[in-house]
């Protein structure tokens, strides 16, 4: 996308988020764009999930009013000196990162309103209509290499209950090694991608997905979903969620740089969803079915196997209900 249509586009969603009216006419003076190119960036923003609708002689609307990301109000709630970029449409934020990895300090985060080529786990896409949930990553650097992430994504799955805790959501629960689920359905997924050379340090990109307001009608997503919408009496505000969350990451990320998994273990089991009930891992082909007895110290899923704990760590394993 050029720079020009991005600021054209990133103009016009400011403009329509007060949920108003605005005429072709008027919205394209404002921007010094004729009716025609206003015409065709609805039509693209329409495209990226926005819920914008026409009406003859009206002009155009959201569905209903927006609280768009602002860099300012996620920023005084953060520590200063927390690198943050908020963007409005790119491809995925966690490439974003990754671009530019060999630049950043620990924390360095980028939010955007929404992705054209989000990315899940096991090399499926994540579904990322604009402005409808949290696309976050952040940028850490572990000094032990690989050796010293095992385990992170667990922590990230805590930060991200506590950070639901401060907003006032509660009853979610996560899924080994890295869902978060709320009334037995997915609210968010972490990715994190890492790379390093063996004795170098651990550069990760730590990447967040959580429903907020997804549009009704979202049918390609693989899963039951749910977002903090429909749990959640009040609207809410992503510029509070992003600083929440951003806070809890610091604070849970920093703690495990420094002690490792050891403090977060006793954490998990209540938030574990499958604890202590039978569940299936699929690794490649292979399918083991046992009883969910959490995790150990270093974050592999504690499996009873006719009657013997087995170990099992991250990687590729995906874990369903039996
Ligand atoms: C999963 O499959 O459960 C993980 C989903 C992770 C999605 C997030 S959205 C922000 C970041 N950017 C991406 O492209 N993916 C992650």
């Amino acid at each position: 996308m050029s720079k020009h249509a991005n600021i054209a586009r990133t103009l016009l969603i400011q403009r329509l988020s007060d949920g108003q009216f605005h005429s072709g006419e008027t919205l394209g003076k404002e921007l010094g764009l004729t009716r025609a190119a206003i015409s065709k960036h609805i039509k693209v923003l329409k495209d990226y999930g926005l819920d914008v609708f026409s009406v003859t002689g009206k002009g155009y609307r959201l569905a209903s009013p927006m609280v768009l990301l602002s860099h300012s109000a996620i920023a005084k709630d953060i520590p200063a000196g927390t690198n943050l970029e908020v963007l409005n449409i790119i491809d995925s934020t966690n490439q974003y990162i990754k671009q530019r990895i060999d630049h950043l300090h620990n924390g360095h985060t980028c939010l955007a309103e929404a992705q054209t080529n989000g990315r899940g786990r096991h090399g499926r896409a994540w579904v990322s209509p604009y402005g409808a949930s949290m696309y976050l990553s952040m940028f850490w650097s572990f000094a032990g290499g690989y050796q010293a992430i095992s385990g992170l994504s667990l922590v990230v799955g805590i930060a991200i209950n506590q950070a639901l805790v401060d907003i006032g959501i509660a009853g979610v629960k996560l899924k080994w090694p890295n869902d978060v689920y709320l009334q037995g359905r997915k609210l968010a997924g972490v990715l994190i991608e890492a790379e390093g050379q063996l004795g170098e340090p651990c550069q990760c990109v730590i990447g967040i997905g959580l429903n907020v307001q997804l549009p009704k009608e979202t049918n390609n997503i693989d899963q039951p979903w749910t977002d903090l919408s429909s749990v959640s009496d009040k609207p809410i505000d992503r510029n509070q969620l992003a600083s929440v969350l951003i806070n809890q990451l610091l604070k849970h990320l920093t703690r495990f740089q420094q002690d490792g998994l050891a403090p977060f273990v006793d954490q998990w089991q209540p938030l574990d969803f499958f604890y202590d009930k039978p569940v299936k891992l699929l690794m490649g082909n292979k399918e083991i079915t046992g009883i969910n007895k959490g995790i150990n110290q270093s974050g592999a899923m504690l499996l009873d196997v006719g009657g013997k704990i087995e170990p099992f760590h991250g990687g590729e394993i995906s874990v369903r209900a039996n």
